[in-house]
């Protein structure tokens, strides 16, 4: 971070103001609690208009990729069928799903079901059944610009103790989103859904978290939700992560498919569940980006 920059000299954030009018407060600020030991985001993850404007963009095609899923997801469809809504949906719109080809990920979305934890590559093989838990992960590049979420849908008769799986999953994203504010920290954020899951006996991956998005499919910071209160990175108006916590209904413990290499499995065979929403901290506290 370059604090070398006159008042009166564009801002880094390349807005067209005058540093003194733009970005020069914040950095202050930043730096006060830099030095008072936390750790900072620095420029590179602070968003300006016209990036929120593109990301909110490439957004919209995320969701309706989602609301697409959402509309015709249904049992006896397969999994490869799910992709090819995502892709169809997501190039008729102008975008790109971001996990296709994506460090040899083959397909354009992933679709974790049950026992899965995550990264589950769609197949002509598997088909939805009654009593299915599945998540749809949904990744859009649009003009250079990524927005990444994922909902889970239930399949038919789902059973009890997986309805509620779901239902805890996504009061996760609620009781983190409350946490989301300027100045506050990803550990706040982290804690409060740590015990909400824990609360009601279920445990939350340690190894996978959410990330930094819009510029970059996967940029810092790496979020956790493992954390503790007043710990991890500072949040300043203008970052962009995703928050996806992958709960798990027993043991904690997970693997990675040996034969993929991509998907994860609870070591235990009981289930996981995962919402996913991509976050913009604003002046005042935050904005859903995709959900
Ligand atoms: N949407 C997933 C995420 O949250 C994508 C993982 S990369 C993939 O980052 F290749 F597995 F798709
Ligand atoms: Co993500």
């Amino acid at each position: 971070m370059s604090h070398k920059i006159g008042r009166n000299e564009p801002c880094w954030c390349r807005s067209g103001k005058k540093y003194k009018t733009c970005h020069q407060a914040f950095d202050e600020k930043i730096e006060r609690i830099r030095e008072a030991g936390h750790i900072v985001p620095d420029h590179s993850m602070i968003k300006n208009a016209d990036q929120i404007a593109g990301i909110k963009k490439s957004a919209q095609v995320n969701i309706a990729a989602l609301d697409y899923v959402a509309e015709h997801i249904r049992a006896g469809m397969t999994t490869q069928e799910i992709d090819e809504m995502v892709y169809e949906k997501t190039t008729s719109m102008g975008g790109f799903p971001a996990t296709l080809n994506y460090q040899g990920f083959p397909k354009s979305a992933c679709t974790s079901l049950n026992h899965e934890v995550c990264h589950g590559i769609p197949s002509e093989y598997v088909v939805l059944k009654d009593g299915d838990i599945i998540n749809v992960d949904i990744s859009t590049k649009l003009n250079g610009y990524f927005s990444d979420s994922s909902r889970m849908f239930c399949i038919g008769e789902v059973s009890p103790e997986k309805k509620r799986l779901v239902k805890v999953a996504r009061e996760c994203i609620d009781v983190g989103l409350k946490e989301v504010k300027p100045w506050g920290f990803l550990g706040d954020m982290g804690q409060a859904i740590h015990d909400h899951a824990f609360a009601n006996g279920y445990t939350v991956v340690r190894e996978i978290g959410g990330h930094g998005v819009g510029v970059d499919f996967h940029e810092e910071p790496w979020v956790s939700y493992n954390s503790k209160r007043g710990t991890e990175m500072l949040m300043a108006p203008g970052m962009i992560f995703t928050i996806e916590p992958m709960i798990n209904m027993g043991r904690v413990e997970i693997y990675i498919d040996d034969a993929n290499g991509w998907t994860v499995y609870t070591e235990d065979g009981k289930p996981s569940a995962q919402w996913e929403v991509q976050v913009l901290v604003t002046d005042t506290g935050y904005e859903i980006i995709s959900y």
